[in-house]
């Protein structure tokens, strides 16, 4: 099929050993979090039990251990995304981090950060683009952004086979833009988009870009220098780490520039019962106790995913990919959402059962053994486009297999009839 040992990959999951209902299991939900890798479980046990302390915030043996790993851990995630080590941000996850960024612009645009910030300050007569394919958390928080500053918000419509309509592009991103905050894979439809575009674009107008890298990041190598985007969100969890821990990427000078959210310890220089000097970033960003066994876990895992090679993980899940897309559609009744041409998605694919609702769906392949995801996947406006309130998605991994996929056709064939819908 590929080059990755899939079998062995296999084996460094436990979970994925464990049976459903009496079934293999053929877990087809990575979109929404990913299994976790022995090392990752080690790396969190070992840190836990034996160099456990606060970070930047001690003298003793382990507090500095526990400084030290916590700083080669972003190390780790910067060189594996592309970046620069103090271009990286930990937080909670991708949604604190594209919640960071449209709360540091609210914060700009109320008078804070000075003239450093000036740039990160909208208003009436400016306009924030996103895409009618994002996410919630892509979405909302430019919302609130539109609706704190006065600024309008505008989208990039979708075509009908679910890529970016990027026809009226010069018109939607133009010289009112301050931020065109995009995804770079659909979490619905799979699609990839032309991110080069659309940087392109903003820089011609002076707008920055904000990249939602939550579902390339595990998925397609990722050069976020070479992108040359402004800033960049992505998840631990959907990475092979552990939850409670995502970053924000963000270009060194930005990063200075833009006023904090999250105020406290740890993020500062000198503080008076007046006023307040922050730290430059990324600890300006980072106030109070960090999560630093989940760091260390999520350190572990893009070092997993670096020594297989970002290359062979992607080819692996563009065959799954095919796989899973030309299966669906050779079932009866079945509508994928997305484009048809399996190169210009990842191993995600997301359809509608004529006949059936997407829940009932999820259930019945969950009595299979199949885990896939039903509803509108945090996409509600998506859906919207496409005529559906919930549709049925599965996605792939490192670790998915052929097993994966034929365990789901198998399933799938049968759930027409199983719900008295003509098969
Ligand atoms: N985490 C959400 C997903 O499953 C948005 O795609």
């Amino acid at each position: 099929m590929d080059s990755l040992e899939t079998a062995r990959v296999r084996g460094d999951f436990p979970l994925l050993e464990r049976t459903v209902g009496g079934h293999r299991l053929a877990y087809l939900d990575s979109g929404a979090t990913a299994q976790k890798p022995t090392c990752v479980i080690d790396a969190e046990q070992d840190f836990l039990t034996r160099s456990n302390a606060a970070v930047h915030r001690g003298a003793h043996t382990l507090a500095v251990e526990a400084t030290e790993v916590f700083e080669a851990s972003r190390e780790a995630v910067a060189r594996f995304v592309g970046a620069d080590t103090d271009e990286i941000v930990w937080t909670k996850n991708a949604t604190e981090a594209l919640n960071l960024v449209a709360y540091g612009f609210a914060n700009a645009s109320a008078g804070l950060g000075g003239a450093d910030a000036a740039r990160f300050r909208v208003g009436p007569g400016e306009t924030i683009v996103v895409t009618e394919m994002e996410h919630h958390a892509n979405l909302v928080p430019w919302q609130q952004l539109a609706a704190r500053t006065g600024a309008r918000l505008r989208w990039l419509p979708l075509t009908d086979d679910g890529r970016l309509d990027l026809s009226d592009l010069d018109a939607i991103v133009d010289e009112s833009t301050a931020v065109l905050a995009f995804t770079h894979v659909s979490n619905v439809l799979g699609t990839i988009n032309d991110a080069a575009r659309l940087v392109d674009r903003a820089r011609q107008v002076g707008a920055l870009t904000v990249l939602d890298a939550c579902q390339s990041a595990a998925h397609l190598p990722l050069d976020l220098h070479a992108l040359d985007v402004d800033f960049a969100a992505f998840s631990g969890h959907k990475m092979l780490g552990p939850t409670g821990i995502g970053a924000l990427y963000g270009r060194k000078e930005l990063l200075d520039a833009l006023p904090p959210v999250l105020t406290g310890g740890s993020m500062i220089t000198t503080v008076t019962l007046e006023e307040t000097q922050f730290l430059p970033a990324p600890q300006r960003f980072e106030a109070g106790t960090q999560p630093v066994a989940q760091i260390v876990g999520l350190a572990a895992a893009v070092d997993y995913l670096a020594e297989t090679g970002m290359e062979t993980v992607a080819a692996h899940e563009a065959a799954i990919g095919e796989a899973l897309l030309a299966g669906v559609r050779a079932v009866p009744g079945m509508r994928v959402l997305g484009p048809l041409d399996a190169s210009l998605r990842i191993g995600t694919v997301s359809f509608d059962v004529e006949g059936v609702h997407a829940h009932d769906v999820g259930q019945f392949l969950d009595a299979r053994g199949v885990a896939a995801r039903v509803g509108h996947h945090c996409a509600q406006p998506l859906h919207r486009r496409y005529g559906i309130t919930a549709s049925t998605r599965v996605s792939s991994a490192i670790y998915t297999d052929e097993q994966d996929v034929e365990q789901f056709l198998a399933a799938l064939a049968e759930v027409r009839a199983f719900f008295g819908v003509a098969a």
